[in-house]
C-alpha cells in the first residue's frame, strides 16, 4: 500500500483482501470492507457508491495501522471497530466480552420458539451474559420481559450495562456481579438461557489466533468443555417457576452427552435446535412440574 500512487476505494479493498487472503484469513473481503469503512467513517455501501474515489493519505494511515493489526495480531474485526451487531442490534465490544457470534442467533431463537407469548410479563435469567448479547435480544424481542443478567466479571458486566443504556433497554435489565446462580437466591425465572464458556483446555492450540483477543473465562470450560455445562443442567431448575424453560448453547459434538446430562437429572421435553449450518448448537428443555 505504498504512500506515492494513487489509491481509490476500490484499489485499497483489491489490495487488503489478497493481502488478508495470503495471511490466511477467511473473511478476508468482509474485513477488508468493515475495516475500510470504519476508517472513512462510512457505511459498506458508501465504499461501492464511491468505488472510484482516491482515499487521503491520512486516511489510508488510519486504514493502513487497521490492515496491520487485523493481519499481524489476528485481532478480530469486532474489536478493532469497537462494535458488533447482534439480532440485527449494535453491541460495543471490548476485550472484556465475548464477540456475539452469529451461531449464538439460534439460542435466541429456541428461547423466544419455546416462549411464543410476546405479551408475556416474563422473567428472564441469561447466565454469562458478557456483552449482553442475549439478554438484551431477549429484553428487545419480549417488551414486558424483566431480564436478570449475570456474569463472573465485572469488566465484562460494564460493557453489558452501557449495551442496555443505549439501546434503551435498561429499565428492563438488571445486572448481577458472581458466579452462575450465586447472586440470585430464593429467586425464580420463566427462562433460564446460557450460552457459557464450553471449549476444552486441550484445544487451545488447535483454535484460530484471534480467539486469544477475547476472555480465558468466556471459552474454556475444564478439560472436556462440559464444567460449567453440568453445574447449570444440575442447577438451574432450583431457579425455575414448574414448567419453566432452560435453554444452553452447546458445541454440536457435545449435543449427546447433553441430551444424557437433561435426562439423568429428570429436564423434561429435551430437543436440540440447528443452527444455519445444520449443526446441534443450542439445547432446550422444560423444568419438572406442572406450568
Ligand atoms: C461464551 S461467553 C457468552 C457471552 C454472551 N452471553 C454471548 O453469548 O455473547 C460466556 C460468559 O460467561 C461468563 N462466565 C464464565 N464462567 C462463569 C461463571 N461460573 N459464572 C458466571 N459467569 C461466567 C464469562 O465471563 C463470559 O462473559
Amino acid at each position: 500500500m505504498s504512500a506515492e500512487r494513487v489509491w481509490t476505494v476500490l484499489d485499497l479493498l483489491r489490495w487488503t483482501t489478497d493481502h488478508f487472503t495470503s495471511r490466511g484469513i477467511d473473511t478476508a473481503r468482509l474485513d477488508a470492507e468493515v475495516l475500510l469503512a470504519y476508517a472513512l467513517e462510512c457505511d459498506r455501501l458508501r465504499l461501492y457508491l464511491d468505488c472510484e474515489k482516491p482515499v487521503e493519505e491520512t486516511e489510508r494511515g488510519r486504514f493502513r495501522e487497521l490492515v496491520q493489526r487485523r493481519a499481524d495480531e489476528r485481532i478480530p474485526v469486532a474489536l478493532l471497530t469497537g462494535s458488533r451487531e447482534f439480532w440485527s442490534l449494535s453491541f460495543e465490544v471490548t476485550q472484556d466480552v465475548l464477540v456475539p457470534r452469529p451461531e449464538t442467533e439460534t439460542l435466541v431463537t429456541a428461547a423466544l420458539e419455546r416462549l411464543p407469548d410476546t405479551e408475556a410479563e416474563l422473567r428472564v435469567l441469561d447466565v454469562g451474559t458478557g456483552s449482553g448479547a442475549v439478554a438484551l435480544a431477549l429484553a428487545a424481542e419480549r417488551p414486558k420481559a424483566r431480564v436478570v443478567a449475570t456474569d463472573l466479571s465485572a469488566a465484562a458486566l460494564a460493557v453489558a450495562g452501557r449495551n442496555a443504556e443505549r439501546l434503551g433497554l435498561a429499565d428492563r435489565v438488571a445486572f448481577a456481579e458472581g458466579d452462575l446462580f450465586e447472586p440470585l437466591a430464593g429467586e425464580r425465572f420463566d427462562l433460564v438461557i446460557s450460552n457459557p464458556p464450553y471449549i476444552g483446555r486441550g484445544e487451545a492450540d488447535s483454535l484460530a489466533p484471534e480467539l486469544r483477543h477475547e476472555p480465558e473465562s468466556a471459552l474454556y470450560a475444564g478439560a472436556d468443555g462440559l464444567e460449567v455445562l453440568r453445574r447449570l443442567v444440575a442447577e438451574a431448575s432450583d431457579y425455575l417457576e414448574a414448567g419453566g424453560v432452560l435453554a444452553l448453547e452447546i458445541d454440536p459434538r457435545q449435543a449427546p452427552a447433553l441430551l444424557q446430562l437433561c435426562s439423568d437429572a429428570g429436564w423434561r421435553d429435551v430437543r436440540t435446535h440447528r443452527d444455519l449450518a445444520g449443526r446441534e448448537r443450542a439445547v432446550s428443555a422444560l423444568a419438572g412440574g406442572e406450568a
